[in-house]
């Protein structure tokens, strides 16, 4: 399969490249970048959510799953983006998002049963949110009490009711009748929760990626990770036929095997938080490696900035573990000049304090590095000393040891 040994490229649209001056980048300004992706020697790109949002979630609350936000641009905007990058060799990856919505999507009012309820007047249980508090919150309109597993403005919902499954089929054909060539599956941990909605045990302590605080108290054995989502997944393979399908799925890799009957790839999460010794990183490969079928990541847009994590005197031998492990890598804009965490914003975008990993792209060293020709939404952090036409033009520089690991001459 063309993924097999690919390096995929995650763009965070918003901050890739700015078109059109309001200070967000934009599909066609992805469109003006493609060359430098072919220079790079990437095979694929990942977009993270360009669907129509309200932002709760920078994306991830989706409040319509087959239409673009007028941010980013239209629906012939996507189609040239996508013919271009064919054009190009490229292949691209979109982000679907089937385990919540936004709560502003038409569903939530006009088909209320394709989310989970609660049968009490209450929370019936003691689920967590990821982002902190109860799991679930009470809708003022009808009185009733959804569960949503990420904000509150991020309704779950329900893979029990079929509606749901064909729905969600839907969206996956829509996209492949438009030519993309496969999915990051968002959130897939989740997708399935327990029929009786039974309380969460209390943390055994052992589970091996880094949660929030509050979340990190109980086991999630009921409200995720169920036998049941296996089901759900298959269903959307149904869908998808032979596309990619990389499941983020935020488990040990010991969990991973179920997962892998329907995707081709799940994100390898142990390495991506691995101390940065050489034992931590081999307890982390050997096991995924036999599975033979993870995505090698080491940033995205939820976490630390790589550079930010192993410091800037590690990134290159980083580069090197990333795109030398046999299979498919994934690289976060930006890490291939060494971008490290930024301010963020005053006040905060993301309620949950990720606005630092999501800094612009840094193209040359004017004040906006390349990116917009308006305000950024976010600060540029170091484009005088940090850009890609600078490191472009160093044989010696980080840009350039990731092409060379991507595609040795
Ligand atoms: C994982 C995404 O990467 C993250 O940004 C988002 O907040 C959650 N899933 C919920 O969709």
């Amino acid at each position: 399969m063309w993924w097999e040994d690919a390096a995929v490229y995650q763009i965070y649209p918003r901050s890739f490249q700015d078109s059109d001056g309001d200070g967000i980048g934009d599909l066609r300004g992805i469109a003006h970048r493609l060359d430098y992706l072919v220079w790079l020697g990437v095979d694929a790109f990942w977009l993270s959510p360009i669907y129509p949002s309200p932002l709760a979630d920078f994306g991830y609350d989706v409040s319509d799953h087959t239409a673009i936000d007028p941010v980013f641009g239209t629906m012939e905007d996507f189609d040239a983006l996508l013919a271009e990058a064919h054009a190009k060799g490229l292949r691209v990856l979109l982000d679907l998002v089937p385990s919540h919505t936004s709560i502003e999507h038409s569903w939530f009012r006009e088909h209320p049963d394709r989310y989970i309820w609660s049968p009490v007047d209450g929370p019936p249980n003691n689920w967590r949110s990821v982002f902190g508090g109860s799991a679930w919150s009470r809708d003022d309109v009808s009185g009733g009490w959804y569960l949503h597993t990420f904000y509150a403005e991020q309704p779950d919902l329900n893979w029990r009711n079929p509606e749901v499954v064909a729905a969600m089929q839907d969206v996956v054909r829509f996209w492949l009748g438009r030519g993309v060539d496969g999915f990051r599956v968002d959130a897939l941990t989740g997708i399935v929760k327990d029929a009786e909605l039974r309380d969460d045990p209390p943390a055994a302590g052992d589970f091996p990626l880094p949660l929030p605080r509050e979340f990190g108290e109980l086991e999630h054995v009921y409200s995720s990770n169920r036998p049941e989502a296996v089901e759900a997944v298959g269903a959307l393979r149904e869908a998808a036929g032979d596309a990619l399908l990389v499941g983020e799925v935020f488990l040990g890799t010991a969990e991973y095997p179920r997962w892998l009957e329907h995707l081709d790839l799940v994100f390898a999460f142990e390495l991506l938080f691995a101390p940065w010794s050489a034992e931590a990183l081999r307890a982390a490969i050997e096991p995924a490696e036999a599975l033979k079928r993870v995505a090698w990541v080491l940033g995205n847009h939820d976490f630390d900035r790589l550079a930010t994590r192993v410091g800037e005197e590690n990134v290159r031998a980083a580069a090197d573990l990333l795109l030398t492990l046999p299979g498919t890598a994934f690289i976060y804009q930006g890490d291939e000049i060494g971008l490290p965490d930024g301010p963020g914003h005053d006040p905060p975008y993301d309620r949950a304090g990720r606005d630092r990993f999501r800094h612009p792209m840094q193209w040359d060293a004017s004040p906006t590095g390349g990116f917009t020709t308006g305000e950024p939404w976010l600060v540029p952090i170091d484009p005088e000393e940090r850009n890609v036409e600078a490191q472009r033009a160093d044989p010696d520089s980080l840009l350039n040891h990731y092409r060379r690991l991507i595609h040795p001459e």
